[in-house]
């Protein structure tokens, strides 16, 4: 029995802000944001537009692409760092919106890494018989936890949705999931304070994403070559048997080098951070809604995912589409 993706869909929200926009919120320029990290531009959600709103169009669009309707789902796992609500999860919230009732849903919480980790977790629970059609997401409002006067972050994220529907199938479709953590980095890149210090102290508090940009850039890299080793030898597979690289959208200096340690030309890496910034949980489920809609990425090829983010949390996911 594996668990197969079946579906992909994505949602970005209608506004668009350019690096020439952002010249004008903050000290820097379009020819840094570029040449640090390859974005031109990103999306921001509207004024009372929130996670689950983007979580939804994904989902929909996923259902649409599998040919299944919202009552076959029996598992919905979203990954994301800026829920709506303390709880209920946005999960049980997107679970009321596409208006279904008992089956199992939660959130998960691993940054960047939230969709991998969300996936490799569908993956074991079909693998396991217990579920037959999940419904996985990455979705994301970043833009309301960034600091909008720091320029060291506030230039790098965006706001949007990815999401797949994953079904039990006799076809080979996941092949492995690798989930790792390392807590001790918690200091390279964390959000200072959360729900814990009390609602009150939290309005007096800087809840912002900060960053020490340049040492998350060293690990990350590191890291992310490591997992990619692990991924293959795991896999007993050769770099040549990959056909498709998706990365984690954080910057695309560090999309070349995880490349370059697959031996992989940019023609076999989806590339979509230009256009949307790093969206945390959602930027790998975007890339890869993106590859397939537009007809790159076919049915039967191999395809590696991978994510490095806060915590530190990084993570692969090898599959057959
Ligand atoms: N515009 C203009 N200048 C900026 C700037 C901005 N938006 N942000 C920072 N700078 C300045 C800094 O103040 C610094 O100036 P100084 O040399 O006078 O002190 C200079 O640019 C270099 O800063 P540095 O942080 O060393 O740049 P960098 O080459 O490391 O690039 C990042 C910064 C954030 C793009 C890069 O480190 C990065 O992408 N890191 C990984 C981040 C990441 O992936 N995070 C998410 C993980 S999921």
């Amino acid at each position: 029995m594996y668990a197969r993706i079946t579906g992909t869909g994505s949602y970005l929200p209608a506004r668009i802000m350019t690096n020439a926009d952002m010249e004008k919120v903050v000290d820097t320029t379009d020819e840094w944001i570029r040449d640090r990290t390859g974005i031109t531009q990103r999306h921001i959600a509207a004024a009372g537009e929130y996670t689950v709103d983007l979580a939804e169009h994904a989902a929909r669009r996923a259902l649409q692409a599998a040919g299944k309707k919202a009552e076959d789902i029996d598992l919905i796992i979203v990954a994301t760092t800026t829920p709506d609500r303390i709880f209920p999860s946005t999960a049980c919230l997107l679970q009321q919106r596409l208006g279904i009732h008992g089956c199992t849903a939660f959130d998960v919480q691993a940054v960047c890494t939230g969709f991998v980790y969300a996936l490799g977790i569908a993956n074991n629970f079909i693998r396991a018989g217990s579920t037959r059609c999940a419904l996985v997401i990455g979705a994301e409002t970043l833009s309301r936890i960034v600091d909008w006067k720091d320029r060291t972050t506030c230039v790098l994220f965006g706001d949007g949705a990815g999401a797949v529907i994953v079904e039990a199938s006799d076809e080979p479709g996941i092949l492995s999931s690798h989930l790792h953590a390392d807590g001790s980095y918690e200091h390279l890149l964390n959000v200072p304070y959360g729900i814990s210090h009390g609602v009150d102290q939290l309005r007096t508090l800087d809840a912002y994403i900060t960053m020490k940009g340049n040492e998350v850039f060293k690990v990350a890299v590191n890291t992310l070559g490591r997992i990619v080793d692990e991924t293959l030898e795991a896999n007993h597979l050769k770099k040549s048997d990959i056909n498709w690289l998706v990365p984690h959208q954080a910057n695309l200096r560090i999309i070349q080098a995880t490349a370059k340690k697959l031996s992989m030309n940019m023609d076999h890496v989806v590339v979509t951070v230009d256009k949307h910034g790093n969206t945390s949980a959602a930027s790998v489920p975007l890339a890869l809604d993106t590859a397939v809609r537009d007809g790159r990425i076919k049915k039967g090829e191999t395809v590696m995912l991978e994510a490095f983010g806060g915590g530190f949390t990084w993570g692969s996911v090898l599959l057959k589409l």
